[in-house]
């Protein structure tokens, strides 16, 4: 499907959950998101005929976010059943880490071959303070599962944090020496807990980028780390693994944009930043048939803006990225 702005729509984001094992606090305020009750809850059965209609459509590469997508049960017969959709050619996961070294191999199994691993920090302090009461080990052991089973890649997503992991990009960006990782920094984006953050821990990729190249030497571009999302790699002269660079903030990679969300209540949502969202699985649950829901999908990448200021004004406000799905 082509967008009215003429970028190719293939990759579609669905998050599973809107319940995590972990509260981050540019994530969740304090006290948590209310998660919503169950059957307001996409089912993984609507979700398989979400992901028909949008295989018909030319969507054919999927991953799979939250809230915290292992947490929720069924998930790996579910992943097994939608890479068995004829037609898929990508499953992909994103997760905390905390439940992966015992899922690991399921998750293999079931079909997935790259997954990110979002980790802020290596020091276990400040990790249970930015997760509120995470353990790090767990995460740790998870990152050495997922290279030992050998998912390829295996990337670890940093949200560069001032004041917080500043101290720590360097470290992140030396095990790349030695190690096959992909280590992306991302930008703090305004989006719900991180709102208030922004001011105060904001650090644009330009930045990490500078203190890495200080310390460690000059970067070079890599074109050839398979993903489908918006990151720009590059590697330290020797190293095995790359470091990657997600500019949410700072450069627009809006212009090549290949993507819609569908939501853990169901909604097809044609943007991060843009709260008009489309009801499908309201539709798949008055039984509407197939071309009806082909509609729905044409109707969301029709909704998308041209970028993400134009979203945000669009449909402003709205959900945090636990409710969204990153
Ligand atoms: P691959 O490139 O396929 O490995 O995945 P990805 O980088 O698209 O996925 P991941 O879930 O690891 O997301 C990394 C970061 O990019 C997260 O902080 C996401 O919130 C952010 N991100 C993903 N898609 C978008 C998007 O459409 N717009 C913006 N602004 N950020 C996005
Ligand atoms: N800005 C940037 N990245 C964020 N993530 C969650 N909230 C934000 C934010 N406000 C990241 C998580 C995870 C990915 C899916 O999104 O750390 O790596
Ligand atoms: Fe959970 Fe991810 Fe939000 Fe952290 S950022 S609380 S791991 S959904």
């Amino acid at each position: 499907m082509e967008d009215l702005y003429g970028r190719r729509i293939d990759y579609l984001r669905v998050s599973v959950t809107d319940r995590c094992n972990l509260r981050c606090i540019y994530c969740m305020p304090p006290e948590g998101v209310k998660p919503k009750e169950h059957n307001d809850i996409i089912r993984f059965e609507e979700i398989l005929v979400a992901a028909e209609v949008a295989l018909e459509l030319g969507i054919n590469r999927f991953r799979l976010t939250g809230g915290e997508p292992l947490v929720r049960k069924g998930i790996i017969p579910f992943i097994g059943a939608l890479s068995m959709l004829p037609g898929i050619e990508d499953v992909s996961l994103t997760t905390n880490g905390i439940l992966l070294s015992q899922m690991a191999g399921q998750l293999k199994e079931a079909g997935i071959r790259r997954i990110n691993i979002s980790l802020d920090t290596m020091n276990q302090k400040t990790y249970r303070e930015l997760t509120r009461g995470g353990d790090l080990r767990a995460v740790w052991e998870g990152i050495e599962k997922a290279l030992e089973i050998g998912f390829d890649p295996v990337k670890i997503n940093i949200v560069a944090l001032r004041g917080i992991n500043d101290e720590e990009w360097v470290d992140f960006a030396r095990l790349t020496m030695d190690k096959p990782l992909h280590i992306r920094f991302i930008e703090l984006m305004p989006i719900g807990a991180g709102w208030q953050m922004a001011r105060e821990n904001y650090a644009s990729c330009r930045q990490v980028r500078g203190v890495i190249e200080r310390e460690l030497g000059e970067l070079t571009p890599v074109i050839d780390v398979e993903g489908n999302g918006p990151a720009e790699y590059q590697r330290l002269p020797g190293a095995v693994g790359t470091i990657g660079f997600i500019h949410a903030v700072s450069e627009h990679f809006c212009g090549s944009c290949n993507r819609l969300r569908l939501t853990a209540d169901g909604k097809l949502r044609p943007c991060l930043f843009d709260r008009r969202e489309i009801d499908l699985k309201g539709a798949i649950r008055r039984g509407a048939g197939g071309e009806e829901l082909q509609r729905l999908f044409r109707k969301a990448v029709q909704l998308k803006a041209a970028n993400y200021q134009m979203a945000a004004r669009a449909g402003k406000g709205g959900r945090s990225m636990v409710q969204i799905g990153g």
